[in-house]
């Protein structure tokens, strides 16, 4: 084993790379980071920070003297042993996770003693096949488990970490433990093929969470009970905790979707029929549409009418449009007829070009300006602090469908709107903020 301070390399400098890279300097290692995009490559090394993430700017600021961005692949086999591999690994047109930028980076190792630390999401399984194929390759599983919007957090205080090592690799497995124990969180210590299913069953989980949640809450849409008390009621047994039973019009994001997808294709491709999970998927799919009949519940046929949508990414503190429920919902409101109009603090950039004919504003009030209806997609806390009455006088009809069960119904029906959300009595005067 090198010096206590060996330099690390980050491969791909996506979300999870920048993160990873930023976080290891913030710790006092030397981290080399290679992208194979030269322009996002040279904006790093000049100092700005390529996507938007809380606190990441001040952390690779602070770190710059510790940090090197590069195209260049043999400058970090030169200096860096264990090589953070964090390229993405998209679905293709099968469900299945390409690989394909994995392998090329598999590829490029020739010799030396590097140890290949996973942290891109792969089906179980290409550990013992990248071993089998380069045998001699010491490989270390170590799954990334951030979240947007707080993954700077999420990486400094870990809930867990895990290592998947299989015999041989060892070693290679304590150097990467020894990272990661100035954290703190506990460090689960396991094989290659059982840490790359931690990681798929984790955030698959996660999602059936969210659907389930999400059927409950269309069931107390019909029998008059309130998602937010039920989710109260519910989180308060321990086995099923509080976390992930937010009702609202499905999950979306870089990872859920694309996960859930591949944990069912990976198991359909090895004989297993995953029931549970093609039934996660189709209830998110659907969440997405419901906000349409609540709309036309009201309005009737949605033609000629215009619909502001309040928030656009997947979820708030992220400008990253991948798998938003926007996306499906603005096209429906699109095929019924409606003109849709969109606002979101930080995500507008990202989201032109994705939403054909959507007229973008610089501001709720002037997306709310002669609407029909608008829907809260995203939970920006700005939408909270809105001036609702203001905002009511502005549209052509004051309804409000609240995807997130975000806002106050009581002050907005108080404001003048005819409020719905989801899984939220219509009459409801539970307050906001009991739901949790
Ligand atoms: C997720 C996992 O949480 C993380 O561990 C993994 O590394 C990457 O995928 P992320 O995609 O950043 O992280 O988002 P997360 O905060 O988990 O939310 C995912 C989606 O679920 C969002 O669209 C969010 O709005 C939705 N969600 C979350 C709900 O609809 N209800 C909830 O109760 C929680």
């Amino acid at each position: 084993m090198t010096g206590e301070r060996e330099p690390i390399g980050v491969i791909g400098v996506g979300w999870v790379g920048l993160v990873t890279a930023a976080c290891f300097a913030e710790l006092g290692h030397e981290v080399i980071a290679r992208d194979i995009v030269p322009e996002k490559v040279e904006a790093l090394a000049r100092g700005e920070t390529t996507i938007h993430e809380p606190g990441l700017s001040e952390l690779l600021a602070r770190n710059a003297e510790r940090l090197t961005f590069t195209t260049d692949m043999g400058q970090l086999l030169e200096r860096a042993r264990l090589l953070f591999t964090c390229v993405d690994t998209p679905p293709t047109r099968s469900g299945d996770a390409d690989l394909s930028r994995v392998r090329s980076v598999v590829a490029d190792l020739s010799g030396g003693d590097h140890v290949l630390v996973m942290k891109s999401t792969v089906p179980a399984g290409t550990g013992a096949s990248i071993r089998r194929d380069r045998p001699g390759l010491p490989y270390v599983s170590c799954p990334e488990f951030l979240k947007e919007g707080t993954a700077v957090e999420d990486f400094m205080h870990p809930d867990r970490v895990v290592i998947g090592a299989d015999p041989g690799d060892e070693g290679a497995g304590d150097a990467v433990a020894r990272l990661y124990e100035p954290l703190g969180g506990e460090i689960v210590r396991t094989d290659v093929a059982s840490a790359e299913m931690i990681k798929l069953a984790s955030n698959a989980f996660l999602a059936t969470k969210i659907s389930f949640v999400n059927e409950i809450a269309n069931v107390c849409e019909e029998v008059g009970a309130d998602v937010g008390e039920v989710a109260r009621g519910m989180g308060l047994d321990q086995r099923i905790g509080p976390a992930f039973l937010r009702a609202g019009i499905g999950y979306g994001g870089s990872c859920f979707p694309k996960d859930v997808s591949a944990l069912k294709m990976l198991a359909g491709n090895s004989g297993y029929h995953f029931q549970l999970l093609g039934a996660v998927i189709e209830v998110n799919e659907l969440q997405k549409r419901r906000v349409v009949g609540k709309l036309q519940k009201h309005l009737g046929s949605l033609a000629g009418k215009r619909v502001a949508l309040l928030g656009l990414a997947f979820k708030p503190d992220t400008d990253d449009m991948r798998e938003a429920s926007s996306l499906v919902l603005a096209a429906r409101l699109q095929g019924e007829g409606a003109t849709v109009v969109a606002y979101d603090p930080v995500a507008v950039d990202a989201a032109q070009g994705l939403l054909d004919g959507v007229e973008f504003r610089a501001s709720a009030l002037e997306a709310l300006e002669g609407a029909d209806a608008a829907v809260l997609v995203t939970e920006w806390p700005e939408f909270a602090a809105l001036d609702w009455r203001k905002a009511g006088e502005r549209m052509t009809r004051p309804l409000l469908v609240d995807g997130r069960n975000f806002l106050d119904s009581a002050a907005l029906r108080e404001a003048g709107f005819e409020y719905e959300g989801i899984g939220r009595a219509v009459e409801s005067s539970v307050p906001a903020g009991t739901a949790e």
